[in-house]
């Protein structure tokens, strides 16, 4: 008994280990189901959502024969075990289902799998129902208290990394789409017209990985050229108070990537992203703005968008691709960096295609 219950606590704690880390809710699932079955030496396992109208649950994950047939199917709060547990919010124990009043036969009809016994608990956040997980068939024997308990703390897990996930998705959607409005807007304000911002991203972005930069340069050069005109949406007159504009020179074109820099800079997930947006109007000979930087002393990313963004802009103004590089090689040494000259090149020539 003893061992048993190390072994539990074993499995348990390596599942928890690895809540942090795995950001595949999916996979993390899938383990918590085969480690139930495991522990409790069950034939089956399911782990059911409630859906947001919360009137259903639908399945998450259904392992066994009965696994591809049930995905689709829905299971009514209130209804069969699973809805019962869904309902209550209580834990069952259902040792024989085919004699029982509350087993629907629904799936088994559906899938050809035999339930034979069932143990369903809640799957909560705090007093909040997100779900329901089952194991089915105790290869031997009836389920246990024991067993409920083993049930109870795996889903207790399930529920945390479900909740995770739902979390960084929400997060994940906000930020994008709060970035989508912004873009627009600044397009507007820019004067390069729509699409640009979005255009420069893909421009740097595609440079970015023909250099091989890691995913946190990559991110910060996707995330400074999308938002590198982010000052042209600043008004005149904020530009004049802002603690970035010491001089009377309310220049737009020449304030906008020091306003835009510091504008990003208190966001967290922006701030390897500010040394793009200030110095993406830096010249490769020096003679750039705001702080006359040259050759490598500019940042690498902030090289990348000066020539994706004066690509983009001859192409707002009708040149054609060929015309386009021919001015971009005009301007190697003296507005850019070669080398990034020499990687946009093809880029360039593959989009006549
Ligand atoms: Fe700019
Ligand atoms: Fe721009």
């Amino acid at each position: 008994m003893e061992e048993k219950k190390l072994e539990v606590l074993e499995k348990i704690f390596a599942i928890a280990r690895n809540l942090a880390g795995l950001s595949d809710v999916d996979t993390l699932l899938k383990r918590i189901g085969a480690t139930a079955e495991e522990l409790i030496g069950a034939e089956a396992s399911s782990v059911m959502l409630l859906d947001d109208d919360r009137k259903n649950l639908y399945f998450k994950l259904a392992t066994g024969t009965r696994g591809g047939v049930v995905q689709k199917m829905r299971i009514p709060v209130g209804k069969g075990i699973a809805g019962l547990v869904a309902q209550q919010k209580q834990s069952l124990l259902v040792p024989e289902a085919q004699k029982d009043a509350r087993f629907s036969g629904d799936f088994d009809k559906a899938s050809g799998f035999t339930t034979r016994s069932i143990l369903a608990v809640p799957l909560l956040i705090g007093d909040d129902l997100i779900g329901v997980m089952e194991v089915l068939n105790k290869k031997e024997g009836n389920f246990t208290e024991q067993d409920r308990d083993i049930l109870e703390n795996l889903a207790a897990l399930a529920a945390v990394a479900i909740n995770n996930a739902r979390q960084s998705e929400d997060n994940r959607n906000f930020f994008s789409n709060i970035l989508e409005i912004l873009v627009e807007a600044i397009d507007e304000q820019s004067g390069y017209g729509n699409g640009h911002s979005l255009r420069v991203a893909q421009m740097s972005t595609a440079i970015a990985k023909e250099l091989g930069l890691d995913n946190r340069q990559y991110r910060a050069i996707y995330y400074g050229a999308l938002l590198h005109d982010i000052g042209f949406i600043a008004s005149p007159e904020g530009l004049m108070s802002s603690v970035v504009v010491s001089t009377k020179d309310v220049d737009r074109e020449r304030v906008h990537p020091l306003v835009g820099s510091e504008m990003i800079r208190p966001i967290n997930i922006l701030r390897e992203a500010v040394p793009v947006v200030r110095h993406h109007h830096e010249y490769y000979d020096g003679s750039g703005y705001p702080d006359g930087l040259s050759g490598e002393n500019i940042p690498l990313g902030a090289r990348i968008v000066a020539v994706a963004e004066a690509a983009d802009e001859m192409r707002k103004n009708g040149l054609n691709i060929d015309r386009i590089s021919q001015m971009l090689n005009l301007g190697r040494e003296v507005r850019f960096d070669p080398k990034i000259i020499e990687i946009i090149l093809p880029i360039l020539s593959s989009l006549k295609d």
